[in-house]
């Protein structure tokens, strides 16, 4: 099992990664006091079991809430039938509050905690491989609204951070794959040591096997670790890195009406932010040839080749991050420098998403 601490002012949790993760709560929470879960539906189907026990044989009383699977259930709908089900627990801050499930489920629940009765201890237990390396750390929770991806939103961290990876044995394979567009982002942040390792273990990621599963998750959470540690609140812009291959990635799965995985949109949205790093003169040839390697060893969607890049450009002018006109891209020039906020034109931007189509 491996650990790594997240140290932020006034809080530090730890987060627990490996294939004996979920016994460890016990020995970690001793204390009695009330918890509620909040579980993904099909998370419940398969491993209910398993969760209920350990719950059981923890002191003080469990209530459950089971969450629909999907996208839609981060809404204000089903916040506030999370709230009542917190009210009915008697939920309080003495308590503890569970998010068992992927990033659906720890982004609501994480909004819930940290707003009901202005903020209740969090726990999260991730589920899917894009929850395990990116979304149940760093504390951002949101829901959506008006059909606006993650319109309100805290930042909020958890108290814990357990990653049990025999959870992602039964993931569905577009599920690791959209886990695994977002590993390939934090490959490209830091040095080359996840890259390779990466690279180099792509099957036995794609087939959950767990001792890879373990040492890469690790690596990865150290990375979005020490990134938050240094901008927990997206305050003096170096957490912005983590939107690599987003601008277009974001676009893609816009303009797509959401039928592909966000990972996956996000892989393509680094084959292109690579092709445009290269165009605009920041990424030389040899490296981007090597860079490439890794994103192209995904098996995309169909879906994407059918993609109207008009389209695709039109979405990124109304970004939320394009400013006065101008699309606004995170690029590279070697891992581990990456530059926000540069700025680049409608010809290179297309140029770009067309060798992207080319390579996928
Ligand atoms: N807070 C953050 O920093 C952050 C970062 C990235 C993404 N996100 C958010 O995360 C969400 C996506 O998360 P996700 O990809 O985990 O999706 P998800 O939570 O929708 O889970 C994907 C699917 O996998 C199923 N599932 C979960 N665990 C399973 C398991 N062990 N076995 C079988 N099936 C399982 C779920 O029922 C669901 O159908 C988006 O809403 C995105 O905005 C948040």
């Amino acid at each position: 099992m491996k650990k790594v601490t997240v140290n932020l002012p006034g809080k530090s949790y730890p987060v627990f990664i490996g294939d004996m993760v979920l016994p460890r709560i016990k020995k970690e929470i001793t204390r009695s006091c009330r918890k509620t879960v909040i579980i993904d539906k099909n998370v419940e189907r398969l491993h209910g079991g398993r969760i209920r026990s350990l719950f059981r044989d923890m002191k003080g009383d469990t209530e459950y809430f089971v969450l629909k699977n999907g996208e839609n259930s981060k809404s204000l709908n089903e916040l506030s039938r999370v709230y009542k089900f917190l009210l009915r627990c008697s939920a309080d801050k003495e308590s503890l509050l569970f998010s068992v499930g992927g990033g659906v489920t720890g982004d609501l629940s994480g909004f819930a905690a940290s707003t009901f009765k202005r903020g209740i201890p969090l726990i999260h237990i991730p589920t899917t491989l894009l929850s395990a390396v990116d979304s149940s750390v760093g504390g951002k929770t949101a829901v959506n609204f008006d059909q606006r991806k993650n319109l309100a939103g805290t930042f909020y961290q958890p108290e814990y951070v357990f990653t049990d990876v025999t959870f992602l044995k039964t993931l569905p394979s577009a599920e690791i794959r959209s886990g695994i567009g977002e590993l390939i982002k934090y490959s490209f942040l830091s040095d080359s040591n996840l890259f390779i390792y990466v690279l180099n273990n792509m099957e036995k990621i794609q087939n959950a096997d767990p001792a890879i599963l373990e040492s890469t998750i690790y690596r990865s959470v150290g990375i979005k670790a020490s990134i938050v540690m240094k901008d927990e609140k997206e305050e003096s812009g170096l957490r912005k890195i983590l939107n690599f291959g987003h601008t277009f990635g974001h676009a893609i799965e816009s303009v797509l009406n959401y039928r592909i995985k966000h990972g996956e949109a996000v892989t393509a949205g680094i084959i292109a932010a690579l092709f445009l790093s290269n165009k605009i003169g920041l990424l030389a040839e040899n490296r981007l040839i090597t860079y490439l390697k890794l994103p192209s060893r995904i098996k995309l969607p169909r879906a994407l080749t059918g993609i109207d890049l008009r389209d695709v450009y039109e979405v990124m002018k109304d970004d939320k991050k394009s400013k006065g006109g101008k699309i606004n891209f995170v690029l590279i020039s070697e891992i581990g420098s990456i530059y926000i906020d540069i700025s680049a034109g409608k010809d290179d931007i297309y140029k770009s998403l067309e060798r992207m189509l080319e390579v996928i």
